[in-house]
């Protein structure tokens, strides 16, 4: 039933941006969904736009011209450069931080520095632009048997963290940064931190910079290979919600994290609105933050929204207008389980352009069972292809996580093209719990 004629705009062309597009689509509220710049999938729900997601002043001027009742931003990097503060110089209402509360993600030292200073559990830190002064705090480290992660400050597309083993292995890589400049500006400093150990947690909340709405938890699977080995990618495949996450646990996660974190923000001058996402690692039983991101995860958000029922354009909505309500928990209902088909040779280069087949038998043989959520494809003569290095992910649901991983697999299997990867392994986890 549609009433009343709003539309919005949904910004960013990834998987995270096709289920949000999924959800945004049930809404009642919802006339019409625009695609900035969307994907193959996005296009049967949504009118796409052929506009880079990082065309900010482009966006927000488009966002006016079509009276949008809300523009969501996705990616990371449009917020960093300030699409949110944009849409609101023109009278827009945009779901997102600010470009100065995006530094939470856009700067890894002023995310450390927040969480000290508002006394967030953190692993031990320090930040730096001397490669020597960086090599004597590892040495520290080792010297009380710890060993580090050493980190770009700024954003790097999701590799700009280096997990090691031994001191020389933290050299090489605090060289890497500062020396070499493989990150170019954005490891111009860098944050060497101790490495902390434990499963990892992906928790999201919806603030309107007072107020939390906390979404069901996830957890990703980073790395390209079987048993998490291999190059990090940006996510494999992800699960919602996470048996590990007691409510005791998210109760901790709340009050330690989440709360301090939106509150320093406010003091800081910089108030938080949109979706915060803390990375955080269970270590001896204790959440910390790895990393906190200023938008939704991708694939995370694929695994998470399908287990809520709630509508999802008012929870934005409030988000962007400061009327988000009480603090409050949403829980998962069902279970999710995301696997994601990406194109062979990825994370490294990888071949464009091959057709993919089998798109419709999942959605003719396993309705209600499995959601495909596009993410690097395209349509060229008619044909769905690939089109980036994450092609689709494809959500199995169920009632139990048995359920809901049998009908992921069994729709990945339906899709075909050539150079396909998946991990088979998505959710392993769940059985060692
Ligand atoms: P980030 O880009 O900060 O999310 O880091 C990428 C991945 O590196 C995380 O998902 C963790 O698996 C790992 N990592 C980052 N920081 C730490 C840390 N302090 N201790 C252990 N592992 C970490
Ligand atoms: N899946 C990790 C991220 O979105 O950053």
């Amino acid at each position: 039933m549609r009433k009343r004629p709003k539309n919005v705009i949904v910004v960013g062309g990834g998987g995270r941006e096709h289920a949000l597009i999924w959800k945004l689509n049930q809404s009642d509220e919802i006339s019409d969904i625009w695609s900035i710049p969307g994907n193959a999938g996005a296009a049967e729900l949504a009118r796409r736009v052929p506009m880079s997601s990082d065309s900010v002043s482009n966006i927000a001027s488009f966002s006016l011209v079509e009276r949008s009742a809300l523009v969501v931003i996705g990616p990371e990097a449009p917020l960093a450069l300030g699409l949110a503060d944009c849409c609101r110089v023109e009278g827009v209402t945009a779901f997102g931080p600010s470009q100065r509360a995006a530094r939470i993600e856009s700067s890894k030292r002023f995310a450390r520095e927040l969480m000290k200073k508002y006394g967030v559990p953190t692993p031990e830190f320090e930040s730096f632009t001397d490669p020597g002064a960086a090599k004597a705090f590892v040495s520290l480290l080792a010297e009380r048997g710890k060993r580090c992660v050493v980190k770009a400050d700024g954003l790097a597309a999701g590799k700009g963290a280096i997990v090691t083993s031994t001191p020389e292995e933290a050299a090489a890589a605090i060289d890497l940064c500062l020396v070499e400049r493989a990150f170019g500006e954005s490891g111009q400093t860098v944050v060497v931190e101790e490495r902390l150990e434990g499963p990892e947690l992906s928790v999201f909340a919806i603030t309107d910079g007072k107020n939390l709405v906390v979404l069901p938890p996830a957890q990703d699977h980073k790395p390209i290979g079987e048993g998490d080995t291999g190059p990090n990618t940006g996510g494999m495949g992800a699960y919602s919600p996470v048996p590990l996450a007691t409510d005791e646990l998210m109760n901790e996660i709340i009050e330690t994290v989440l709360k301090p974190t939106v509150r320093g923000m406010e003091s800081e001058g910089c108030p938080y609105s949109g979706l915060l996402y803390a990375g955080l690692m269970i270590h001896e039983g204790k959440p910390f933050v790895i990393e906190f991101n200023c938008r939704f995860g991708d694939p995370e958000t694929q695994a998470v929204l399908p287990v809520i029922e709630e509508d999802l354009f008012p929870l934005l909505m409030g988000s962007a207008t400061g009327a988000l309500g009480e603090d409050r928990v949403i829980k998962a209902s069902g279970c999710a389980m995301t696997v994601v088909l990406a194109s062979g040779g990825y994370p490294g280069s990888y071949e464009k352009g091959k057709v993919i087949e089998g798109l419709d038998r999942v959605k003719n043989e396993m309705d209600g069972k499995a959601i495909v959520f596009h993410a690097g494809t395209e349509t060229q003569d008619g044909k769905t292809v690939t089109a980036g290095g994450r092609v689709l992910a494809v959500t199995g649901l169920g009632a139990t996580f048995d359920e809901a991983r049998a009908n992921a697999y069994a729709a990945a299997d339906l899709i075909t093209f050539e150079g396909k990867y998946l991990r088979r392994d998505i959710g392993y986890r769940l059985n060692n719990a």
